[in-house]
């Protein structure tokens, strides 16, 4: 980033932003002449992505959301180059559950997995809303997942399902504490996408993964704030 940058367009900030529906995110925010900050776990992560977007309008940022520490320091890194930031996207997620289910996962698993995809992105929401706030409209795009819905949680996913469950309750949440400020908050599910994570069998591309965060992020009623959306639509918690 460069000290002292005064921005124009909208700013954009993606977590696991280098890689997978994420990168995605960042590369269909830049189409639609957003400013994007694409976070990464390291600083040689963010940079490799930012490569390949040939574009000077991406900005690298190192953001661990498991890691109270980093989210701060990025917080920090941040206000020394920007005033505001427009629209925050919780996108950072692992689905750790291998042969394991309800009956036999462990706490640490629970723990890990917990922590970063619902807490993760609570304490992202907080650390950065001075900066939201400084913005004239902003929202937080929650990546959730239909496995978090109820009538998609699975015992042998449990603790992404479990992690996604609370992570659309607390978009719900945020969006209640945010109303006054009006800042809207939403979830939405990518589907099954061809990332490292939904494997190379998944029906979707990335960019088809990322289409309805893009439109949240643009497009979508502020009024929807609170809901959950997949392919543009509403869908049920
Ligand atoms: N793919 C699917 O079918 C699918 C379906 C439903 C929902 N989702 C959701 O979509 C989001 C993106 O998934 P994806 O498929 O793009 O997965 P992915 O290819 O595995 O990418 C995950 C991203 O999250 C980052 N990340 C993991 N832990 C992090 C942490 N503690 N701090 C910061 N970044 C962290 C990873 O960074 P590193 O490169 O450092 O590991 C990577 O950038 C996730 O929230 C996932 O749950 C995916």
């Amino acid at each position: 980033m460069n000290a002292g940058h005064q921005h124009q367009t909208k700013l954009a900030l993606v977590t696991g932003g280098n890689k997978g529906i994420g990168f995605a995110i960042c590369r269909g925010l830049l189409q639609a002449e957003f400013e994007v900050i694409l976070a990464a776990r390291s600083l040689d992560k963010a940079k490799q992505a930012i490569d390949q977007l040939q574009s000077t309008q991406v900005h690298p940022l190192v953001l661990d959301v498991a890691d109270d520490h980093s989210i701060h320091d990025a917080v920090a890194e941040v206000q020394r180059n920007f005033n505001q930031i427009d629209i925050l996207i919780n996108n950072a997620g692992i689905y750790p559950d291998e042969g394991v289910n309800i009956l036999t996962i462990d706490r640490d698993l629970l723990d890990r997995t917990i922590n970063t995809n619902a807490f993760g992105p609570i304490r992202t929401a907080q650390a950065f809303l001075p900066l939201l706030e400084e913005a004239p409209t902003s929202r937080i795009i929650n990546v959730s997942s239909g496995y978090g819905a109820l009538d998609g949680l699975s015992a042998s996913v449990p603790s992404y399902c479990l992690s996604k469950l609370a992570l659309n309750g607390a978009t719900i949440m945020l969006a209640e504490a945010l109303q006054s400020k009006g800042i809207a908050v939403y979830a939405m599910c990518p589907g099954w996408v061809r990332t490292d994570m939904g494997g190379a069998g998944a029906t979707r591309s990335p960019a088809q993964g990322a289409d309805t965060a893009i439109w949240l992020a643009t497009e979508a009623s502020p009024k929807l704030s609170g809901k959950f959306f997949r392919d543009r639509q509403e869908i049920s918690y």
